[in-house]
């Protein structure tokens, strides 16, 4: 059996993702603060065992309990493989930094840094003893490593993100079952997240023409191929552990 755990499967990328890993020999955990009633239904029609965790993960300091309770369900003994996606984010706030809130900028980091942070280190701790292959996939972003006008928060939670992964591969490198990382870039894809990007002002965010071009060009990539393509490589051998690379320049 192996075993995924999903944070923001509910829609867009994420819901794309968990698609593509439903399957007889899989059970999924779905982390969002609302629940994708198809997806769950489509679990079943494909006798895929699928857990909807309703969690918002701005509240950081009741992850590790939701982690415990997620791993009681993951027998040890069974596991193939144990999979962590942090995928859950938000772009919000879209403003110049001298103009986003205290609030602001705290809810944004505890979600998009905080935590994949934490997760990923109860996931470290409780799949100590399984041998077995252990993945984190960061989903990241070109934001990680270019500066965009009005993204302050979003590229520095992703360059975040993605130092963090290295700094995993480091501590992980003498252990005989090693939990590796990698974070990816997954284009630009269809969600509620480039709606949100299109809604924006051009004061707050002046490439937002841009983004419009690419929708109105047909140029966004459905979730649903994202997801194949990520889950995909999630599995295969050309997961690259500690690397953080761009899908469209290596897949
Ligand atoms: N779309 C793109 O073009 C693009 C490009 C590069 C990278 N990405 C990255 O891809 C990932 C997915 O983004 P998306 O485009 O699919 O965005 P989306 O459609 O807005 O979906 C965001 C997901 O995150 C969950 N989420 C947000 N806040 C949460 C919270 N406080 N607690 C729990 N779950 C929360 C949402 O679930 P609920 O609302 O149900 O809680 C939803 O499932 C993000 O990390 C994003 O940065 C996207």
């Amino acid at each position: 059996m192996r075993y995924f755990i999903i944070t923001g499967a509910s829609k867009g990328l994420g819901e794309g993702i968990a698609l593509a890993l439903l399957d007889e020999d899989h059970h999924l955990f779905c982390i969002s603060r609302s629940e994708n009633k198809d997806l769950k239904k489509l679990a079943v029609a494909r006798n895929c065992k699928l857990d909807f965790h309703l969690f918002d993960l701005a509240v950081s300091m009741d992850i590790d309990s939701l982690a415990e309770l997620i791993f009681t369900d993951i027998d040890k003994s069974k596991a193939e493989g144990v999979y962590l996606i942090n995928n859950a984010g938000l772009i919000d706030p879209v403003k110049r930094v001298e103009d986003c809130s205290a609030e602001a900028v705290d809810m944004h980091m505890r979600v998009n840094l905080i935590a994949p942070m934490l997760l990923s280190s109860a996931f470290i701790k409780h799949t100590a003893g399984i041998r077995a292959e252990k993945r984190i996939l960061n989903i990241s972003s070109g934001a990680a490593s270019n500066p965009y006008y009005g993204w302050s928060c979003y590229c520095t939670g992703k360059a975040g993100i993605e130092m963090f992964g290295r700094c995993i591969t480091v501590e992980q490198e003498d252990e005989d079952y090693p939990v590796q990382t990698m974070s990816v870039a997954p284009g630009v894809i269809d969600t509620g997240m480039q709606e949100t990007i299109r809604s924006t002002n051009e004061r707050d965010f002046i490439n937002r023409e841009k983004f419009v071009d690419l929708k109105e060009s047909g140029q966004l990539v459905p979730p649903g191929m994202a997801g194949k393509k990520l889950a995909g490589l999630l599995l295969s051998p050309k997961f690259r552990d500690g690397q953080a690379i761009d899908i469209r320049d290596s897949y």
